[in-house]
């Protein structure tokens, strides 16, 4: 497509996974506000339809305001290829259509890759939002998603010093033709926001009973886990050793697991489960609840990306069931420990942290929670020319 015939003031978003819902709210937020004072901005959002599932897509939508996808494209399940393909197909035809001024994009996903390659293939510039990441493992399919995301894009807007230099590594740099900015974390944009609702809102502690009505003491004791990687769902070696782990901590204090739907169908298939009530399988939980249940923790167990970070921002000690993460600063500055999923080195992991105290505040290793802003003004100033 000719730079002449995009309009730009319009920007395309694309999501399809649960992560990326929340994320986006972050900048469609900042595009709001901006709206509200002076520039149009249009956005329209993409929904790919890789999460589908009510507790996966739409409750968050309900709950983050989010506006309605202009367009879904209803991809669901299936095999990388598959998947990716399809949403390639769809979202070129969106492009087509809309010949926005830039595509953003967002994270690693299936979605974040065909997002990028079908806007980069019809020369419009793509805007990738948590740039740079890298755990240098290629068999996450993650990985992948996030290389070949960060060579197509125009935008690199990275959300920590770690990212710009591991792009660096990679050639990729501010100037000619490439905008690489640290700006800051968008989920921490959005933990700032929702965390103040949450404390109001949700009723997830009283409801699972963690708050006794009848004590003085209002200190919740539980420990909060979620595990979705393929690394550890697709292997049932992994599965099964983290799942033994879980049932040995609760032993001890109750552990609360929201399970995500691909980790529930693995375990349904080898006909795995913690074998301890005291491991309380929930199905996922909204965006306002999961941040309730991450700050009364007692500590967090987790594969995941963003609940890393979370359990950073909130204080809360973390142990990552992984053998590497992206988010190295959570592990260098102490409060995160690689365990990867041996049982004994998840209780002995548990062991050291959890009297840990609350580390040194005013660390803002992922920015001031304006980067959402930050983001929207250096794609205004750049394809807006304002
Ligand atoms: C995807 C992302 C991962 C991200 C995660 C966030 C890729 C390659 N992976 O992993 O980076 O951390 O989302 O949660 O893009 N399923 C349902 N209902 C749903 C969604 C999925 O039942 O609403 C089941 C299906 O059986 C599906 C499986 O979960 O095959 C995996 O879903 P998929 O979107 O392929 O990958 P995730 O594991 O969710
Ligand atoms: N999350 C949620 N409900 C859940 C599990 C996670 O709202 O049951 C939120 C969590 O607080 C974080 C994001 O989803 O903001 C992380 O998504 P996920 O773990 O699915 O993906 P990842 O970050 O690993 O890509």
């Amino acid at each position: 497509m000719r730079k002449s015939s995009l309009s730009p003031f319009l920007i395309v978003t694309i999501v399809g996974a649960r992560p990326q819902f929340i994320k986006a709210a972050a900048v469609s937020r900042a595009i709001q506000a901006s709206n509200e004072k002076k520039r149009k901005i249009q956005e329209i959002l993409v929904h790919t339809g890789q999460h589908y599932d009510y507790l996966m897509d739409r409750i968050f939508f309900e709950e983050l305001d989010l506006p309605k996808p202009h367009y879904h494209l209803g991809v669901g399940s299936g095999s990388h290829g598959k998947q990716t393909g399809v949403m390639l197909e769809r979202i070129e035809d969106v492009l087509h259509k809309e010949k926005p001024g830039a595509v953003l994009v967002y994270g690693d996903t299936n979605s974040t890759l065909a997002g990028a390659l079908a806007a980069a293939k019809l020369n419009i510039p793509v805007a990738h939002v948590e740039a740079g990441m890298r755990s240098y493992n290629r068999r996450m399919p993650e990985e992948i998603n996030r290389l070949l995301t960060d060579h197509l894009s125009t935008f690199l807007f990275c959300p920590t010093d770690q990212a710009i230099q591991n792009l660096s590594k990679e050639g990729i740099k501010n100037g000619k033709g490439k905008i690489v900015k640290n700006v800051g974390d968008v989920m921490y944009d959005s933990i700032l926001y929702y965390s103040k609702l949450a404390e109001e809102k949700s009723t997830i502690l009283k409801d699972l009973g963690f708050f006794n009505p009848h004590s003085a003491i209002r200190i919740p004791q539980y420990y909060l886990a979620t595990l979705h990687r393929a690394e550890n769902t697709d292997d049932p070696k992994r599965l099964k050793s983290i799942l033994k782990a879980l049932h040995e901590i609760g032993r001890e204090v109750p552990v609360v697991l929201p399970l995500h739907p691909r980790t529930k169908k693995v375990m349904k298939m080898h006909h795995l489960s913690p074998e301890n009530d005291r491991v309380k399988l929930i199905e996922p939980v909204s965006y306002l609840n999961m941040l309730a249940l991450e700050r009364h923790a007692r500590a967090i167990l987790t594969d995941s990306g963003g609940v890393q970070k979370e359990a950073y921002w909130f204080k809360v000690p973390c142990l990552t069931l992984r053998d590497e993460t992206e988010w190295v600063e959570t592990v260098k500055s102490g409060w995160n420990v690689l365990v990867g999923a041996e049982t004994g080195k998840i209780l002995e992991g548990l062991k050291h942290i959890k009297n840990r105290k609350p580390f040194r505040s005013g660390i803002e290793l992922f920015g001031d929670g304006k980067s959402g802003q930050k983001i929207l003004q250096i794609i205004l100033k750049t394809i807006g020319g304002c």
